[in-house]
């Protein structure tokens, strides 16, 4: 039975009616030509004018009135015998129905289910009923603790069978939310239409009105009095978010007042990323979460081919995070180039927007940094979410423990299995009080207001990820903070602090900040991405004919072991136009195709290509005879273990290769061949991975299929484009 066939009453109606789950469906409106039409228009079988005799025999009644009618409808259903029916609604408020039909029902509250489709449309009146109206549109349901879970089951139902997605909330928090996100933009929006009309010169103020306009007061043009019932019965909320609404606004009133283009610039750059990736923002993540998506991207690798042409890879990750950390800690303002637009980075980028500083862009690898100081960063709002980002979460927790406030750092399901203790317990040697999930893993919740001592500390594992947690901890800590590395690992934050005139002191193995300077704005110019280059290198030395040139490509020489360990393997690389670029080497790669030799490879180099293993075992799979690694437990450590994850790759696809414990052992086929054959293998997650099996596919005898590639997005958003652009035959399964 359903009392009110307006839109919403009779779209619910005539959808349950065409779904033939009810035997019955009964219509009651006061509006005599309303009931009529309804029947007419297939919308109920039967409709009523009298509410007693509606109600006979019904299991569940819909409450479809305007909210302030509610109260009279509740009070005359409360005089009726109604068994076991099931009373719902569908108020846009829920507070005020739940206090109505307490009052009218003496506090039995296990029938009433309270609803509220978000589903609407311009138009109104049963003639527009229409039983898709709730299609994939959300309903929330906030059943109360004494709602019997059979009643809630069965609207539930009801509402599932009309296609929409179902979801259960608590009465408050509902109020809450539609205050913020429905009833406060109504409310501007009328009231700025109000506003503007009411003026002399209103006329004028119209006719140039433009589309920005017409969109920001195109809900000024729904049902007033719907409205006016709503916020007389959301009263509580709506106030709530109209206070903190109006104390923003003051707030940028008074930056225009003052001509404050920082605090507008802020307000503006958030907002105009919160809106990008508004469902993420919604839902108080960061933006980037590929991993949390349920669906699987597939790419699809062809063999054959070879590599043509010159082409530029995207900025280096490791010196795009450092660009954004450092420059927010400067004084003054940070203009960097060339950053990589990869999720990563982006994550680092939003924590910091969300600890208060003003970034603007990116705009194709620019971004200004509106840099706030040692001690200038604010509390985040809630957990800083960093995606996939391992380096954003182990740099971080060197910078957050010495912050004033604390933070909560959390990330996606392969982030939430790495070590953090690896930081975690050096930090807590230099006084930083932080927490973690079981075995070190992330959430990581680092306590503000700490004093940091100085440390000197000899890191256990070659990681640049350690010791520059440390060195950025170090820029707050009493005295000179010292880190002894195993062996020579990336040395960017040694080198981009020196170029933002911060003094560090290296001697071999050590590096040593001390605490008492400062940071000064600079220009950053990011380099190619050499990780990201050595899927190219790789490529063109093991595809027949191929000759490329990669531009602009970082070579810091902690970096290039990949070009060293290919060229034992006898590959044909050569470095041109090499120069120095804001502190940074950095030349053309040019690589020719050649036929590899299987090495063992020097433990000396695994520090320095540390992230080129994935393409490196590729490499060995297509060269003659066998490669040994060994001293790379760490690669079992990273976005996935990828140890174990390319040997399983690697096997399902036939090449022989045996997994160590901190290595590998691969039985290459030699030049000509196909080197294996084709088939279904997994990314894990794992961006390095993914683009591993790309290139692989070159030599492969059939396709390769790889599953879970949606994660290459954090390191090389356009790895695709740059393969077809050179002649790799890999592209997204289903895309033409
Ligand atoms: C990175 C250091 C390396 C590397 C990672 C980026 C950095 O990690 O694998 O991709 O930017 O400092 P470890 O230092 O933990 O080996």
């Amino acid at each position: 039975m359903v009392v009110g066939l307006g839109l919403i009453g009779g779209s619910f109606a005539k959808g349950i009616k065409q779904s033939g789950l009810a035997d019955e469906v009964v219509g009651v409106d006061l509006d005599s030509r309303a009931c009529l039409r309804a029947v007419e228009l297939g919308v109920v079988d039967r409709c009523e004018s009298e509410l007693a005799r509606a109600c006979v025999g019904a299991d569940v009644i819909q409450l479809a009135v305007p909210i302030l009618g509610m109260e009279k409808l509740l009070a005359a259903l409360a005089r009726l015998d109604l068994g076991r029916a099931v009373i719902t609604d569908v108020g846009s408020a829920k507070g005020n129905v739940v206090r109505a039909f307490r009052d009218a029902f003496g506090g039995d509250l296990s029938r009433f289910v309270p609803g509220h489709p978000i589903a609407g449309s311009e138009q109104s009146g049963v003639e527009a009923a229409n039983a898709e109206l709730f299609k994939r549109h959300k309903v929330i349901l906030t059943p109360l603790a004494e709602t019997a879970p059979d009643a809630l089951q069965r609207v539930d139902g009801l509402w599932r069978a009309l296609g929409a997605d179902v979801e259960h909330m608590q009465v408050e928090r509902h109020d809450e939310v539609l205050a913020a996100t429905s009833h406060l933009p109504h409310l501007l929006a009328f009231g700025l239409v109000d506003s503007l009309a009411k003026r002399s010169e209103n006329l004028e103020i119209f006719r140039y009105a433009a589309g920005g306009f017409r969109d920001f007061t195109r809900i000024a043009g729904s049902d007033p009095v719907m409205w006016h019932d709503i916020f007389l019965a959301n009263r509580e909320a709506v106030l709530r978010t109209l206070d903190t609404f109006r104390s923003d606004l003051d707030a940028l009133r008074d930056a225009v007042d003052a001509g404050d283009g920082h605090h507008l610039l802020g307000v503006f750059t958030r907002a105009k990323v919160a809106r990008e990736h508004f469902s993420k923002i919604l839902a108080r993540r960061a933006y980037v979460d590929a991993m949390n998506s349920n669906d699987d991207l597939i790419f699809l690798g062809k063999p054959g081919g070879s590599l043509k042409g010159r082409i530029r890879v995207p900025g280096d990750k490791s010196i795009s995070h450092r660009s954004i950390m450092l420059g927010s800690l400067a004084e003054g303002t940070t203009e960097v180039e060339g950053f990589l637009e990869g999720e990563d980075a982006l994550a680092t980028l939003q924590a910091f927007r969300d600890m208060g500083v003003v970034i603007e862009g990116p705009n194709q690898g620019r971004v200004t940094i509106h840099g706030v100081g040692l001690h200038g960063l604010q509390a985040p709002p809630g957990p800083i979410y960093l995606g996939n980002s391992g380096t954003s979460m182990r740099l971080l927790a060197g910078i957050l423990a010495a912050q004033s406030f604390d933070t909560t750092l959390t990330g996606d399901a392969s982030l939430s299995k790495r070590p953090m203790n690896r930081v975690a317990n050096p930090l807590r040697e230099m006084g930083a009080v932080i927490e973690t999930a079981a075995e070190g893993r992330p959430p990581m919740v680092i306590r503000g207001g700490q004093r940091l001592k100085a440390l000197d500390y000899t890191l256990p594992m070659a990681s640049a990820q350690v010791k520059s947690c440390l060195l950025l901890a170090g820029l707050w800590a009493e005295g000179k903070t010292t880190t002894t590395e195993p062996a020579p690992t990336r040395d960017h934050t040694e080198r981009m602090l020196r170029g933002f005139g911060y003094p560090v002191e290296v001697n071999g193995p050590q590096a040593s900040v001390e605490s008492g300077h400062t940071l000064k704005a600079t220009h950053i110019e990011v380099p190619g991405d050499i990780s990201s280059s050595a899927f190219f290198l790789v490529a063109a030395s093991i595809a027949e004919g191929s000759d490329l040139t990669l531009e602009h490509v970082g070579i810091n020489p902690t970096r290039t072991g990949v070009i060293d360990i290919l060229r034992l393997m006898g590959a044909d690389i050569t470095l041109e136009n090499q120069r120095e670029v804001g502190g940074e080497p950095v030349a053309d790669l040019h690589v020719r195709a050649a036929r590899l030799k299987g090495i063992e490879i020097p433990e000396a180099l695994v520090p320095l290509a540390i992230d080129e293993f994935p393409v490196l075992f590729v490499a060995a799979a297509c060269a003659e005879g066998r490669t040994v690694l060994r001293g790379a437990e760490e690669l079992r450590v990273k976005e996935s273990d990828r140890i174990q994850v390319m040997a399983d790759g690697l096997l399902a696809l036939g090449v022989k290769c045996e997994p160590t414990a901190d290595g590998i052992i691969i039985d290459g086929v030699g030049h000509g061949l196909p080197a294996m054959g084709g088939g279904e293998v997994h990314g894990h997650g794992d961006h390095r991975i993914a683009m591993a099996f790309s290139i692989a596919s070159l030599r492969a005898s059939a396709p390769i299929r790889i599953h879970d590639c949606a994660n290459v997005a954090t390191s090389f958003p356009n790895f695709l484009g740059l393969c077809a652009q050179v002649g790799i035959n890999v592209a997204e399964e289903g895309a033409s």
